[in-house]
């Protein structure tokens, strides 16, 4: 333990909290860390951290407060049952929740007198404080400002601003890209191997098509946010006949088109409406309800 390291307090320790809790013992601060099943302190204690009996308590002892429980209601009850501790310190929620989920924690914790910041994390466990972890945050400029130093002991952070569901909005965005991408790569897998060909060949081809692929992303991008989609590269008809012809190969496999179609839908949509010409990005218009 270092003399010049601040306490800090780390509640739930799971898979993440046990490595966010680590981090800070390994850099010296003193530590103490709160869990609903006391069991998983343990190792922690034998690495020099404060196990508290009580949240409240955990609290009590840490000026900054990191919070990784498994959900936003988990995140209300156990800050709920420790309003009194909380005054004054610095809050960093890294609970993964939607934007409305970490406005209501904030708005709490400004009226019980703690500062809030709200945390995502982009890492397991395995690479948190390495090269491949960062965190967005947004909430108290000022808790990021005082604290960024030592968060950076998670990963590299980005303050997005000041309004606190800010962080979560980006989380739930990038997510929603993510599981997207897992759905075709399980429909592709499943397509390989009613083939006959092993996920494990695949998946490098498949891997560096969209790696060339994605700077494409960018430039559909542009056009959502101008609602221009005048772009003539990858017209939604062309992109309904590739979809088409997917769909008539998988469903030739016998591989049901459950996560195809909702795209094709979109698609279809624009074309049905004149818009077969424009660019693909314009399938965007029908999340929207514009047509
Ligand atoms: N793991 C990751 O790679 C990762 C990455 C980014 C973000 N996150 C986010 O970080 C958060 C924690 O994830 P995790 O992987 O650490 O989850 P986890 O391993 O499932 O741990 C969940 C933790 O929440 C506690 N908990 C659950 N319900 C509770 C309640 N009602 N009251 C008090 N404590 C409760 C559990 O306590 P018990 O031990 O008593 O069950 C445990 O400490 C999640 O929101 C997750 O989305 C995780």
């Amino acid at each position: 333990m270092r003399t010049d390291r601040e306490p800090v307090t780390v509640i739930g320790l799971g898979n993440l909290g046990r490595v966010v809790a680590e981090a800070f013992l390994r850099d010296g601060h003193p530590t103490t860390v709160w869990n609903r099943s006391a069991a998983r302190a343990e190792a922690l204690a034998a690495r020099g951290a404060a196990v508290a009996g009580t949240a409240a308590e955990a609290i009590a002892a840490g000026e900054l407060v990191l919070v990784t429980v498994l959900d936003p209601p988990a995140a209300r009850e156990v800050l709920s049952g420790a309003a009194d501790a909380v005054r004054g310190r610095a809050l960093v929620n890294l609970t993964s929740g939607t934007p409305d989920d970490a406005r209501e924690v904030a708005a709490w914790a400004r009226e019980q007198g703690a500062a809030y910041l709200h945390g995502a994390v982009y890492a397991v466990p395995e690479t948190i404080g390495t090269e491949q972890s960062s965190l967005n945050y947004s909430g108290s400029e000022e808790v990021h400002q005082r604290w960024r130093h030592r968060l950076d002991l998670l990963g590299r952070g980005t303050f997005l601003g000041p309004e606190p569901g800010l962080a979560s909005g980006y989380d739930v965005a990038v997510l929603a890209g993510m599981y997207g991408a897992i759905g075709g790569f399980l429909h592709a897998a499943a397509m390989a191997r009613a083939a006959g060909i092993g996920a494990t060949e695949l998946t490098p081809k498949l891997v560096s098509w969209l790696t060339d692929l994605f700077p494409a992303l960018s430039t559909f991008a542009r056009e959502i946010d101008d609602r221009d989609y005048s772009g003539e590269e990858s017209s939604l008809a062309m992109n309904q006949s590739g979809l088409a012809t997917i769909i008539r190969a998988s469903r030739a496999q016998g591989v049901p088109v459950t996560t195809l179609l909702p795209l094709k839908e979109l698609v279809d949509r624009q074309v049905a409406a004149g818009h077969g010409a424009a660019s693909l990005a314009r399938a965007v218009e029908s999340l929207e309800g514009g047509g």
